[in-house]
C-alpha cells in the first residue's frame, strides 16, 4: 500500500497504490490534506475522483477540502496555545484571503475572528451569521456607507488607516451615537523580503499612520481626545508571504515602544496589540517556510521582553490575521486541457479553459505555481507552459512544468489555489466565473455557483 501524497499524514491510506512520479512527489506537499491516488492512478481529494467532481460540476472548477482548513486552522490555535504564554491570544482570519459564507461559517465554528476589507465582505460574514463582535473592519479607504454599516452590524473593531478615515469615523459615530472600538494602524518602518506589491509596512507604505516621522504618535492622541472613540490597540502589518519572523517581532516592539511612549505621556495602554498577518505558505521554489509554532515563539519572546520591562502593565492581548497560510493548500483549481500547441519558437503551450480571470497571481506577481495530470499515464514527459485561454500572451498559469504528454480533454490540477485567487477574479473577456465546491468525506456543498451569461447580461439592465 502507498500513499503518495500526505503532507500531514492525514489521508486516509486506503486507496493508493500507486507510485508518484517525480513531479507529484515533489508536489505533496502542496496538495490538501486528504489527497490520495486511486489504483487507477486517479487523484482523489476527501475520497472524491476529480474525474467525477469535474463531469458533475464542470471545469474549470475550484475545490476546497474543509479538514485541510480545520487542521491549518487547529494548528494555529494549537501553535499559539502550547508556545505562547505572554497574555491572550485571538486569531482572525484574513477573508481577503477567499470568503463566502459557508467559510465564514467554518471560522466561526474554529473560533476564529475575521478581518472584513469591504461592506461587501462585511455582508457575506453578516449573511453567514458570523458574530460581529469577533469581526474587524480594515481598509485604507472605507466609505462613509461602510463606516454606518460597520456600526449598525455592530463590528468589533474598526482600524483606523489615515487621518481622512479618523475623521470620517468620527462624524460617522456623532450621528450615530455609537462610541467604536477602534484599533489604529501603524505603518511601523519595517521593510520585508517579499514581492514590492507585497510590503505594507515601509515609510512610504499607503497603509497606516507613519511611526517613523511621528504622525502616528499625533493620531493617537487625536483618537484619545474624541469623546466618540474608543482606542483599544495598535495594528500594524509588513506584507504578506513572509518566511521569517523578524518582520514581525520588530514590527511588534515598535509598537510596544509606541505604546509605551503613550503611557508616559498621556496613561493609556492598548489592551490589543497586532503584528498583522502575512506568514508564508510553502511554494514550487521549495523555500522552508518555518511552522506557525517558530512565529508563536517569536512573538512570545517579544512580548516577555517587553513585559518584563513594564510589569505594572497588563500585557496587551495578541491579535494575528493569518489569510494565506489558513486556505491557501486547501484549495486546488481544476482545468480541462484544450488544446496542446507545439510552436516553432520551441514552447509547447498547454490551452487550459481557465487562466488569468480566476487567477492573475502568475501576471501581477510572477507568483510561481505547478500543474499535476489528475489521472496518471505512462505516456512520455514533455515541457509545457501551462497558458490560459484569454487573449493575452502574459495568460500563463504555469511557465514551464514537465506532464506526462496531455491530450485534450484531460484534467489538469493546479495546488495551492485557495488563498487569493477568487477574490481578484475578474469577467476578462466576459467569460463567467467558475463553480466553487467544499467537500468532505459526507459532502460535497456548492459553495459558488458557476456564473451564467444571464449573471453577465445582468449587469447591462437598467435597475
Ligand atoms: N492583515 C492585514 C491587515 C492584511 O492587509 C493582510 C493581507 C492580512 C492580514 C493577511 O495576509 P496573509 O496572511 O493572507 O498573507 N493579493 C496578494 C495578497 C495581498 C494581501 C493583502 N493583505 C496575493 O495574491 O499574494
Amino acid at each position: 500500500m502507498y500513499v503518495w501524497m500526505f503532507p500531514n499524514g492525514e489521508a486516509e491510506k486506503r486507496k493508493s497504490i500507486v507510485m508518484p512520479t517525480p513531479t507529484q512527489l515533489s508536489s505533496a506537499r502542496l496538495l490538501p490534506d486528504t489527497t490520495t491516488a486511486s489504483q487507477d492512478g486517479v487523484m482523489h481529494i476527501a475520497g472524491y475522483s476529480l474525474i467525477d467532481l469535474a463531469q458533475r460540476h464542470g471545469t474549470p472548477l475550484y475545490i476546497f477540502d474543509r479538514a485541510t482548513i480545520i487542521n491549518a486552522c487547529q494548528r494555529y490555535r494549537k501553535a499559539f496555545h502550547d508556545t505562547y504564554h505572554a497574555s491572550p491570544v485571538r486569531i482572525i482570519y484574513a477573508a481577503k484571503a477567499y470568503l463566502s459564507p459557508l467559510i465564514a461559517q467554518i471560522m466561526a465554528e474554529q473560533g476564529m475572528g475575521l478581518d472584513v476589507v469591504s461592506g461587501g465582505e462585511l455582508a457575506v460574514a453578516h449573511h453567514a451569521g458570523f458574530p460581529m463582535e469577533n469581526v474587524s473592519f480594515h481598509g485604507n479607504n472605507k466609505t462613509e456607507d461602510e463606516l454606518h454599516l460597520a456600526l449598525q452590524l455592530g463590528v468589533g473593531r474598526i482600524v483606523l488607516d489615515n487621518w481622512s478615515e479618523l475623521e470620517r469615523l468620527m462624524r460617522v459615530a456623532q450621528e450615530t451615537k455609537k462610541r467604536p472600538r477602534v484599533l489604529l494602524r501603524v505603518a511601523p518602518d519595517v521593510e520585508t523580503d517579499t514581492h514590492r506589491y507585497l510590503q505594507t509596512g515601509h515609510a512610504a507604505s499607503k497603509f497606516g499612520f507613519p511611526l517613523s516621522n511621528g504622525e502616528a504618535k499625533v493620531a493617537i492622541q487625536a483618537v484619545l481626545r474624541s469623546e466618540h472613540l474608543q482606542l483599544i490597540g495598535l495594528h500594524a502589518h509588513t506584507g504578506t508571504m513572509l518566511r521569517e519572523t523578524r518582520p514581525y517581532e520588530e514590527c511588534l516592539e515598535r509598537l510596544l515602544d509606541l505604546a509605551a511612549e503613550i503611557y508616559e505621556e498621556a496613561g493609556w495602554w492598548p489592551e490589543e496589540i497586532s503584528p498583522g498577518g502575512g506568514w508564508g505558505i510553502e511554494t514550487v521554489d521549495g523555500a522552508d517556510v518555518p511552522g506557525v509554532d517558530v512565529l508563536a515563539q517569536a512573538l512570545q519572546k517579544v512580548m516577555e521582553r517587553s513585559g518584563a520591562d513594564r510589569a505594572a502593565l497588563p500585557v496587551p492581548t495578541l491579535i494575528i490575521e493569518p489569510g494565506r497560510s489558513i486556505i491557501a493548500r486547501a484549495g486546488v483549481a481544476l482545468y480541462r486541457v484544450g488544446a496542446r500547441k507545439p510552436t516553432p519558437g520551441g514552447i509547447t503551450y498547454l490551452f487550459v479553459d481557465g487562466g488569468m480571470a480566476d487567477n492573475i497571481r502568475p501576471a501581477l506577481y510572477g507568483a510561481r505555481y505547478t500543474a499535476l495530470p489528475v489521472e496518471q499515464r505512462a505516456t512520455p514527459e514533455e515541457e509545457v507552459c501551462i497558458s490560459g485561454r484569454y487573449c493575452e500572451s502574459g495568460d500563463m498559469l504555469v511557465e514551464r512544468v514537465v506532464l506526462p504528454e496531455m491530450q485534450d480533454g484531460d484534467l489538469l490540477l493546479l495546488p495551492t489555489a485557495g488563498a487569493y485567487c477568487l477574490p481578484m477574479a475578474s469577467n476578462y473577456n466576459l467569460v463567467p466565473r467558475p463553480a466553487v465546491i467544499l467537500i468532505d468525506e459526507q459532502q460535497v456543498w456548492q459553495m459558488e455557483r458557476r456564473e451564467t451569461y444571464t449573471d453577465l447580461l445582468m449587469r447591462y439592465s437598467e435597475e
